[in-house]
Parts: C-alpha cells; structure tokens; sequence
C-alpha cells in the first residue's frame, strides 16, 4: 500500500475530521485509534478518500513516509505522555510528533525536552475551531522548530482555513509557544463569551427583548464591525428550538451554570506570575466559577423582591450604547491576551511574532473576528507595541465607545445586573491611561508599616521615612 503521508493518532469527532479535511486536499493519510470502532468509522467516512486506518500502534507509524508526520488528537493530561510512550519506539530522529490538544505549555516543554536526545521534533500545536474548523479549515498554532515546521507546513498550509491575508497557520514559536498562544487564545475566548453574556442580559432583562429581537440585534451587528464567530453564533442560538418542547427556545431551558475545562484559568494563572493584568480574562473565569453556585444563588436571591426595571434610556439608545460596549471590551480582550502573549514570548524566548498570530486568528478560530483587521495593522507599525493602547489610532477608536459603555454599565447597577467583564473593562482603559494613578498612597502606607522604601517623582533612588 501506497505510504501516507501524514498519520493521525485518535480518531473522535476532530481527529477524524482533520483526516477527511486533508485526504480532500489529496493528502495521503493514516489513522489510529484504540478502538477499532473508531477506526471502522473513518474508513467508512474516508471511502473513495486517500485514507487508511491502522489496527496497531507498530503498522501504523509502518504505514507512514518518512521522516513521519505524526499527530495525536487525544485528552491533555496522562494520555498524551502515554501515548508518546507507546510510539516513541517506533520513531526515528527527524520524525515529528504533534500534540494537537489543549496541553498546559509547561507540559509541553517537559515533553520536548524529554524527546530531546531521540532527534524527534516534539510539536505543541494549538488547534482552534471545533469540529466544522477541523473539517472546512482550523486555525493552528504549532511550536516547536523551524526544522519540523519545515516538513509539516505545505500539508498544514492546505487544510487550514484561507483568509485574504493567508492560510491560518504559522510556525508561532520556540518550543511551547504554540500551545502558550492558543492558552491565551482560550483566555480571549473566556472573555468574550462573558462579555455577550453580559450584553445578552441586559437586553433580555432591562430591554425586554424577545429571542427573536435578540437574534435580530447580534445578526444585525455581525454585519458590521462587530462581525464575528461568537457574535454570529450567538444570533443562531436564539432561533433554535427546544428539542424536548418545540413551542420554547432552548436557550431558555439551558441551565446557567458555565462548565470549563480550564484553559481560561491556566491563562490568568501565567499572567498572574508574569505581572501582566488581564482582569477581562480573570473576570471571566470568576464568572463561570460563580455560575456554578446556583443553590446558593437562587436562595440569595429570594432575600429581596426584584426591583422594577429601570431604564433611562430608551430601547434603541440602549441597544446602540450596547453595541460600543461591546467593542470595547472585545477590543480590550484582546489587548489583554496580546499584551500577556508578548511578555510571555520575551520570558520564555519563544520569538513570536504577534502580528503573525494575529493574523493567523483572522479566520478558522473561535476569537476571529473582523476587529483584529486593525489590530494587525498596529502591530505591523510597530511589531514591539507592548500594548495595543500605546496605538494611538487604536486608542482612539475606544475613545469612541467609551460613552456607550458607560451608559451600560450605569443601566446594569442600576438593575443589580453583575457586568463583571464589562466593568473591568473601562477600568483597565482609565487606569492605563492615567499618566498619575493614587498607587503612590499604596508606597505610603507600605513604607509607614513595612519600612518597604518609596521611589520619589523629582529625584532617583529608594527613601524610607520615619512615619510619624
Ligand atoms: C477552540 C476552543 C476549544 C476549547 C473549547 C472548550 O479554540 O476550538 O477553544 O479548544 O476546548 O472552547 O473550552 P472550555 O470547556 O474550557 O469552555
């Protein structure tokens, strides 16, 4: 048989669809999977394909050209290291293996540093877009070498989603770099998801909106600069019915408590230890955390009878002031994740380019979004910015929707609407604009009980006083 030229280990929904993806761009390709169901599976989607499905671990890396090019798309954690174990025998200096999950990056630098001495290229790669992404065309994000990249670029160039600005893939970075970018990629995610949220609970409690307006309004917006997948998606999820009673929309039977699986807490974890400040991504985590709390939440909430609905603006206002709220904090997600991602790319030496993942996010991925079309541009002027506020034009188009934004959060206190993501938003905008922040009474009062120093304003060095 014919030797494919890329093998794929785990074959669920995404493994089996980047297979079929790449075998209709005439891509050679090699299927394992414990289960021999899973296995029959793709043989049965893959009829007519280049496609084979290998019942051992030892004939399907024989199935494969060399060097091999090898990903497995299997759970983080244990199963990753078990399935490099498993292979590791079979492979040969050159061959390069990709993880392909959602793996924490620290245990991706154990693993290529573990691989080291067998001349094996270890690839952490981000792989974004859910199922019909891994199908129609992912955003990846693969780390590791040049030297692997080099073999795996022309297949990933194919099968990644297209954008006028490219394929959706690169080679992101030194070692976990690719794995790192997708983390903050998942903490953006987080913070956007929270943000509609948000939004959506102001207009269906304080504006009163029906599903059918609501699914007007975010269709209506992703028509225009708010264009994107979780705004576009949102506007689907309003229309769909219940599949238990077809006279309800699901959304309305769906129970509020967000699950995780802990991407968006590992990124607010790094930026906690890095000292990069991203409370939109913090706030985010906070708020599925707090989800989770429903008991309490609902006997808390029979304390008091529900106030009535205040509105000082009317519903048009109101759902204008909402769209720049938005923008606003969608744009201050990703400043955020942008800002980490380039101090992470410093301490960790990962090399990456961020005008490079931006781009790369423009399409396939869950974050894409036409916004990003001017973030790129800020840090093509400017591949250092440290953080996209220091833009000027970038700064000034939040300048913009400052007003609108306030006008929300007013409307949500108001109504005792929880805007944590939104609040944090305007919060970060005006501290990081305030040129002289109250931070040195916090110098004060740490030097008045700790002796702990203070620098002054007019002349350099630390000083300690005799607080009296
Ligand atoms: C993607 C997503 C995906 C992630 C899910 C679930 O880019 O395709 O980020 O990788 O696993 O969104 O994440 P949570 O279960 O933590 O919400």
């Amino acid at each position: 048989m014919q030797k494919a030229q890329f093998g794929m280990i785990g074959l669920g929904t995404m493994g089996r669809n980047l297979v079929l993806n790449m075998a209709d761009h005439g891509i050679a390709i090699s299927g394992y999977d414990r289960s021999t169901d899973q296995q029959k599976r793709l043989l049965e989607e893959g009829k007519g394909k280049p496609v084979q499905a290998a019942a051992t671990m030892q004939a399907f890396v024989e199935s494969l050209e060399t060097p091999r090019r090898i990903m497995m798309l299997v759970p983080a954690g244990k199963i990753v290291d078990a399935v490099i174990d498993e292979i590791k025998p079979f492979l040969q200096a050159g061959d390069i293996l990709i993880d392909g999950g959602n793996s924490h990056f620290t245990d991706t630098d154990a693993r290529i540093a573990r691989l080291q001495d067998t001349g094996i290229h270890f690839t952490g790669m981000g792989v974004s877009g859910g199922e019909d992404g891994a199908r129609l065309g992912p955003s990846m994000m693969p780390g590791g070498n040049k030297n692997g990249y080099a073999e795996l670029k022309n297949i990933l160039e194919k099968i990644a989603a297209q954008t006028e600005d490219g394929p959706c893939v690169t080679f992101v970075g030194n070692g976990s770099a690719g794995h790192y970018t997708k983390m903050v990629h998942n903490g953006i995610e987080y913070a956007i998801m929270q943000l509609i949220s948000e939004i959506y609970g102001i207009l269906r409690n304080v504006g009163g909106c029906s599903n059918d307006e609501l699914h007007a309004i975010f269709s209506n917006w992703n028509q225009g600069a708010l264009q994107s997948f979780l705004v576009e998606i949102t506007a689907k999820v309003f229309l769909q019915p219940d599949d238990v009673d077809a006279s309800k929309r699901l959304v309305d039977v769906i129970l509020d408590r967000a699950a995780q699986k802990g991407t968006g807490m590992w990124t607010s974890e790094s930026a906690l230890e890095l000292h990069i400040p991203t409370p939109a991504i913090d706030e985010a985590v906070a708020a599925r955390d707090l989800s989770a709390y429903k008991k309490e939440r609902e006997l808390i909430d029979a304390f008091t009878a529900a106030p009535a609905v205040k509105n000082t603006v009317d519903k048009e206002q109101l759902i204008a002031a909402l769209h720049d709220a938005l923008y606003f904090g969608m744009a201050i997600s990703y400043i955020q994740g942008l800002h980490l991602l380039q101090a992470a790319s410093e301490t960790y030496k990962y090399e990456i380019n961020i005008a490079e993942v931006v781009r790369i996010w423009k399409g396939g991925c869950i974050i894409r979004s036409v916004m990003l079309n001017d973030i790129r541009k800020a840090y093509v002027n400017d591949a250092a910015l440290k953080n996209l506020l220091l833009d000027k034009t970038f700064y000034n188009l939040l300048v913009q929707k400052r007003a609108g934004l306030v006008t929300v959060l007013k409307t949500a206190m108001d109504n005792n609407l929880g805007t944590p993501v939104l609040s944090s938003s305007l919060n970060y905008f005006d501290m990081f604009s305030t040129g002289r922040s109250s931070s040195n009474l916090i110098q004060a009062q740490r030097d008045f009980f700790g002796a702990h120093t203070y620098e002054r304003i007019d002349k350099e060095g630390n000083f300690h006083t005799n607080w009296e």
